[in-house]
């Protein structure tokens, strides 16, 4: 029986692709507060593409990108695609997902219909000169964060993706956890092993800003796990606990510190004293909780604006600050002279490598990392938990939301 609409849950007849779906949108009327942005909406099925597959969505992950979509800044996604041709006024996020490819287009290889499927966000073109050339995709000009700066992510019933994007699910991993890491854990993977000879090594401390998020509660695994000594920042008792759980050698709250942002200027005598003052108190509890007079040699860059200049000023001579977002803001004061004199490093990073992302999703099957997935939500919650993330309010590690699969659910009952 061929409908040209599903409930969510409700499984077409394999290989039917109907009409139209279920999908949390963003629209630019809508830009704004997270919880005004996003609303449920039926909108069409996306159009299979060479290349592409389109999969029956079960879980989606929900990450700080969206945030951003929602608010329309500091990029206009909608009509950045618009003004690249994109036909649709909306936008379909969620960068992190799973689920089942459900059908296939032109070309596309390595993957086939009935196979279970983590979503991963890095889409480019295979074919782009520049990735011809040798350069990593993700640095490529074609490099398009799915379900952010591309259209079609999970938060749809029906998501549109690259071949190539798609890893097998391990077996027993029930969808909505599956849907929920490769983001934080891939992104976290590479800043921490991606940038040679500036990896983690046995004994290294490794400051780890916002120990309780998403990245933070992979990177302090992560550092661990190869006998780095992670000191993990969070602003409440609760997070830092959770942070010791996870392996963190010792923690700071940053709620007991005032010297961020800007840093004032040297001319202003008295500011820059007390700017100081703060830095330099910061480092000596950096100090106290490694155990050792040692400074980061790799400092876990996303938080931006606030914490920059803190993270370049305590990074060990010849260390790396290594940063993927900024979530405090994106113009942060740099003194170049510790870049420099010092010979620091400051690399940005972004997601991750296919080879990485299987890596990751091979140490969650293995069970030596914990995906910290901590809270599934309906799928009717999806602008609520990224309202959550806006106000910093949400559950340390990851969410994921349900889409087409129950809470726990494994398989597919088809
Ligand atoms: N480029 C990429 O591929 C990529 C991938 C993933 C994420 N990101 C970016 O990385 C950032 C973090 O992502 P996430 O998933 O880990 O987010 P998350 O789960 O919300 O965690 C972020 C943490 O940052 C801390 N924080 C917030 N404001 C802060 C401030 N002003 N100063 C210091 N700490 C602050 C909060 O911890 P406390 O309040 O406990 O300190 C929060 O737990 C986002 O901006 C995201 O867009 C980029």
């Amino acid at each position: 029986m061929y409908k040209d609409l599903y409930d969510l849950g409700e499984i077409p007849p394999r290989g039917h692709v109907p009409a139209r779906m279920h999908a949390f949108t963003i629209r630019r009327e809508r830009y704004g507060r997270p919880l005004d942005a996003f609303a449920r909406e039926i909108v069409p099925v996306p159009r299979l593409q060479p290349g592409h597959v389109l999969v029956y969505t079960m879980a989606a992950g929900i990450n700080y990108n969206n945030v951003w979509a929602a608010q329309g800044r500091p990029a206009d996604v909608i009509a950045a695609r618009q003004k690249a041709g994109a036909e649709e006024d909306y936008h379909i996020g969620g960068s992190d997902g799973s689920g089942v490819v459900w059908a296939v287009g032109e070309g596309v290889r390595g993957v086939e219909v009935g196979d279970h499927v983590i979503l991963s966000p890095g889409q480019w073109d295979e074919g782009a000169e520049d990735v011809r050339m040798g350069l990593d995709p993700v640095a490529s000009r074609s490099m398009r964060a799915w379900g952010y700066e591309s259209n079609f992510g999970s938060f749809g019933q029906f998501s549109l993706i690259r071949d190539f994007q798609c890893h097998p699910k391990p077996g027993k991993l029930p969808w909505d956890v599956a849907a929920g890491f490769i983001v934080s854990a891939a992104t976290a993977y590479r800043q921490l092993f991606g940038w040679e000879p500036h990896v983690v090594r046995p004994g290294d401390p490794v400051l780890v800003w916002g120990g309780a998020g998403g990245l933070g509660t992979a990177a302090i695994q992560l550092a661990r796990q190869v006998g780095g000594k992670p000191v993990a920042v969070v602003s409440t008792e609760a997070k830092a606990e959770v942070c010791r759980g996870l392996g963190a050698v010792g923690t700071i709250l940053r709620t007991e510190f005032d010297h961020w942002g800007r840093v004032p200027d040297e001319r202003d005598t008295r500011a820059h004293a007390e700017w100081m003052h703060g830095v330099r108190a910061f480092g000596k509890r950096f100090w106290a909780e490694l155990g050792e007079r040692r400074s980061p040699r790799i400092v876990f860059e996303h938080t931006g604006a606030d914490t920059l200049p803190t993270s370049l000023y305590l990074c060990d001579n010849g260390g790396m600050v290594v940063l993927c977002g900024a979530t405090s803001g994106f113009r942060a004061d740099i003194d170049l002279r510790f870049l420099w004199m010092r010979l620091k490093r400051l690399q940005g990073s972004h997601f991750a490598s296919l080879s990485q992302c299987r890596m990751v999703i091979g140490l969650v099957a293995g069970g030596q990392l914990d995906p910290c997935v901590t809270e599934i939500v309906e799928f009717d919650r999806i602008g609520e938990a990224h309202q959550r993330i806006f106000d910093n309010t949400q559950p340390p590690g990851n969410m994921s939301a349900l889409v087409n699969a129950r809470a726990g659910q494994i398989g597919l009952d088809v």
